[in-house]
């Protein structure tokens, strides 16, 4: 496994004994990266929670990465300018890579407004292993729910670099999985993921 970007020297990939595959067999269920992207107020959180609930009930091991709760921890020194941004998505994305190793179903919600930068995490995965859902919303309808209040400050000058007024939003051109939550409630948009991931057979159990 060699990383272009390595700096130190001397370092040498050991070769781990017990397997992605031999944990996926003894969970029997595969793992996986469902990564949700979409404005700050489209559901992504909102969704990621709930289906979460949904295959942890059916006895799945999983774990939600979410924007807020890894900026106060894993990424405590990263801001909001592009080069923050893609940091912040790119050690998402490796910490992810490990927790996909041990056989979780990762479920990432991140705004991640850059394609460049969600397309270097799909990057990081085989195949099937990284799942792109794009949580589809209007600004004007995100900006009515507003839950946290930040698009008020935002459009008042408070908050600089806020994506869908001062920052921009790249669209997925090539999602695997679009959820339109102006269209569906919150009900309807976790049973699509659900349908979507029963579709590909992880549900079942199979591999991701
Ligand atoms: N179909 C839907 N899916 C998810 N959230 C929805 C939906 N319709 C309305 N909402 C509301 O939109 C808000 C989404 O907030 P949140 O999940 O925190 O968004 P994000 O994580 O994308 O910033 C919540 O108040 C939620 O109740
Ligand atoms: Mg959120």
């Amino acid at each position: 496994m060699v990383n272009k970007q390595q700096n130190s020297r001397n370092v040498v990939w050991h070769e781990c004994c017990v397997k992605r595959a031999d944990r996926n067999r003894l969970n029997n269920h595969g793992s996986g990266l469902l990564w949700f992207t979409g404005l700050s107020a489209a559901g992504k959180s909102t969704i990621a929670h709930n289906v979460e609930k949904v295959l942890f009930e059916r006895g799945m091991r999983t774990y939600v990465l979410d924007g807020d709760n890894v900026r106060h921890g894993l990424n405590a020194n990263l801001g909001f300018s592009p080069a923050d941004r893609r940091e912040n998505i790119r050690r998402i994305g490796e910490a992810a890579r490990l927790m996909v190793d041990a056989g979780l179903i990762v479920l990432a919600c991140f705004i991640s407004p850059y394609r460049e930068d969600r397309e270097a995490v799909r990057r990081l995965f085989d195949g099937d292993t990284f799942v792109e859902i794009y949580v589809k919303c209007p600004v004007e309808e995100c900006e009515q729910r507003d839950p946290k209040g930040q698009y008020r400050k935002a459009r008042a000058g408070m908050i600089e670099n806020y994506t869908g007024v001062s920052a921009p939003y790249e669209e997925p051109e090539n999602p695997d999985l679009v959820i339109d939550t102006q269209a569906l409630d919150v009900e309807q948009s976790v049973e699509k993921v659900i349908g979507f991931l029963s579709d590909r057979g992880l549900i079942a159990g199979r591999v991701l």
